[in-house]
This record gives structure tokens, sequence and C-alpha cells, in this order.
């Protein structure tokens, strides 16, 4: 509704993680080479993790479009609440393989044959599972017995998990520390600094059309947002969303420091800074989650209520290369 108002061809600050809208941050760009890397030279198993909305599926996404263009094969897994036979199942099915009747063995059995045959001919073949911090350790323990395809030169399957911290305490456990001494290659994900804040959002401006984001967002807001987001890109989407629309609706030129201001008391913002003074890590963590639900919430109401949403394209829009 914004969008004439303002320049804009499309939305600058959909919170689906969109390719063509990749902000290359010093993170975003080791932990996307990590990713690629370890598939490229068949490194095995490669872990990243990030807290809530800092780009983790955007990155894997980006990968998705890079592998699309090379000869490699992949099943993304990003629904991990699966008991170890649907996640056998699930995996064989996007590599197109029969599993209608398999048992569990049969599935690992017709799995293994297809990456040892895929190997033979010297092409790379990826599982990748995304909010990995769900797995169930019996799944965990199969991907440990997926790890196991590998030749004494090569891993003939590369293994991607992705997930919030909690994974990488999953993996601390003591039960599963055979799976954690194969990681070849793990990455990290943080909040985002002030200038990547700035830089955050007039790129994104900028590539949905807009020739003059300083005039959108000056710096004085950028400050503002910072304050509030903490350098949480998807909390930043929110924000900037929602500036957007306020602004808009008085029909000003720029989002003002004041409606931002306005949003964060909307949206209880300001509960998180004080906890962030006065309570332990854990409790700022809960403040956190708590402001980001309902933050999300309430852009899921803003988007079921506009009716210029676009699909997210996963296949590559040729717009904007993505770089390693
Ligand atoms: N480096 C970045 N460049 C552009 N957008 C980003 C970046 N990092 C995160 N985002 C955006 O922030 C939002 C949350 O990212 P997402 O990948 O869903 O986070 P996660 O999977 O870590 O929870 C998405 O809209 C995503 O496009
Ligand atoms: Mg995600």
């Amino acid at each position: 509704m914004y969008k004439a108002f303002y320049n804009l061809k499309r939305n600058p600050f959909e919170i689906t993680p969109d390719p063509s809208f990749l902000y290359s941050t010093k993170r975003h760009n080791e932990a996307l080479a990590s990713l690629y890397y370890g598939v490229r030279r068949r490194k095995g198993f490669v872990v990243l993790t990030g807290e809530v909305g800092t780009g983790k599926t955007l990155l894997v996404r980006c990968l998705l479009q890079i592998l699309q263009r090379a000869d490699v094969a992949y099943a993304y897994v990003f629904n991990s609440r699966l008991n170890p036979v649907e996640f056998l199942q699930y995996i064989a099915g996007d590599f197109r393989l029969q599993t209608s009747g398999k048992s569990k063995s049969e599935l690992l059995l017709e799995l293994g044959s297809y990456v040892i045959a895929r190997s033979q001919r010297n092409l790379t073949t990826v599982l990748i599972v995304d909010e990995a911090h769900h797995l169930s350790v019996d799944v965990l323990e199969e991907i440990r017995l997926l790890t196991n395809l590998e030749t004494p030169q090569a891993k003939l399957l590369q293994i991607l998990l992705i997930g919030q911290p909690e994974l990488d305490e999953k993996l601390d456990a003591d039960n599963l520390r055979q799976l954690k001494q194969r990681i070849a290659l793990r990455s990290n994900l943080g909040p985002l600094e002030l200038d990547e804040v700035g830089g955050y959002i007039h790129r994104r401006l900028q590539l949905a059309g807009n020739d003059r984001p300083d005039v959108i967002f000056p710096i004085e807001t950028i400050l503002e947002v910072h304050r509030h987001c903490r350098g949480y890109p998807r909390l930043i989407n929110t924000i900037c969303e929602n500036g957007l629309i306020h602004a808009y609706a008085k029909q000003s030129r720029s989002v003002t420091p004041e409606i931002i201001e306005e949003i964060a008391n909307d949206f209880r913002l300001n509960v998180v800074r004080r906890s962030v003074k006065e309570g332990s890590e854990e409790e700022r963590f809960e403040e956190v989650q708590r402001a980001a639900r309902t933050l999300l919430d309430l852009y899921s109401y803003l988007r079921e209520t506009q009716s210029e949403t676009s699909d997210f394209p996963l296949t590559r829009t040729g717009k904007h290369e993505p770089f390693i």
C-alpha cells in the first residue's frame, strides 16, 4: 500500500528469506563460504548455528541457488520433528528414490547405494537439515550412521546441520560425541553491528527500487531501530515494515525516530531493554524471545491484511548473485 508513495517496486522488508535480498556481512559471508566449501570439498559434516532470525535459512536458500547451478543432488529437510523412519523416507523421497513400504534398514540400504553410485560418477550428494535443533537423539543417531558412508579418501554424503544454539548443546551430549567428533566445519551467526544495521536497511530499500534510502530511513532513525532490534535481522524487518506503514499513514516522507519509538512501545520492546539491564542472561533471552514472538504474530497479521504479498521464489531470480 505504501510502495508507490516511497518509490518502491516491491516490499523491502518481507520476512521470508529471499536470496535476492542478501546483504553480505562478514559473518554471513563466512558462514555461506563454510557451507559451500564443506559441500564442494566434500568435508562430510558441517554445522551452522545462530539465534532465531539471524539469517540461517536465508543462507541455506542462497546455497541451494548456487548448488542448483552445479551438478549436485540435495535433500532439504526443514521439518525436523520427524521420527527416524519418516526422516529417512523424507530424504529418500527428496532424492526421488522409491520409499513406499520400505523398512528402515531397506531405506538405509537404498540411500547408501544411491550415494555410492553418485560418488562413482564423481557427483556430489548433500543432505541439508534446517531447524536441526529439533532433531531427536534417535534421528541424530541415524545421521551418524549416514556419516559412515565414506571411502578412505572422501565422504560420500555431505551433511549440513543448521539450527539454533541449542543444537550445539545437543551435540555436546555424551551419547552424541561420535557425531560431534565428525564435524569438519562450524560457523555461527550473530546479530548485526550498528553500521551493518544501517547498511542492511538501506540495501533492502535500494533492492526494492528506491535510490534515496537515506531519506526514508535517516541515520537518527537507524540508531533507534538498532536500539530496539539489537541487530536481529528478522526484528529489523518487522520494525521497518511497521515504520513504513506508520509513516505512510502520516504521509511522512521519512520514518522518524519517534515513529520507531511508538512501534517499540506498541510491541513492548522497552520491556526487553529494562530486563537487559536488570535481568539474568536467561531472563533476557526469554524476554527477547517473547518480544520476537509478539512481533512475529503482529507481522503475520499485517501480512494477511495486505493484498500485495508475493511468494518467495526458491528458484534463481537472476537479479542478485550471492557471492562467496
Ligand atoms: N544478511 C542478510 N541479508 C538480508 N536479509 C537477511 C540477512 N540475514 C537475515 N535476513 C532476513 O532476516 C529474516 C530472518 O532470516 P532467517 O533466515 O529466516 O533467520 P533464521 O533462519 O536464522 O531464523 C529474513 O527475512 C531474512 O531474509
Ligand atoms: Mg530458519
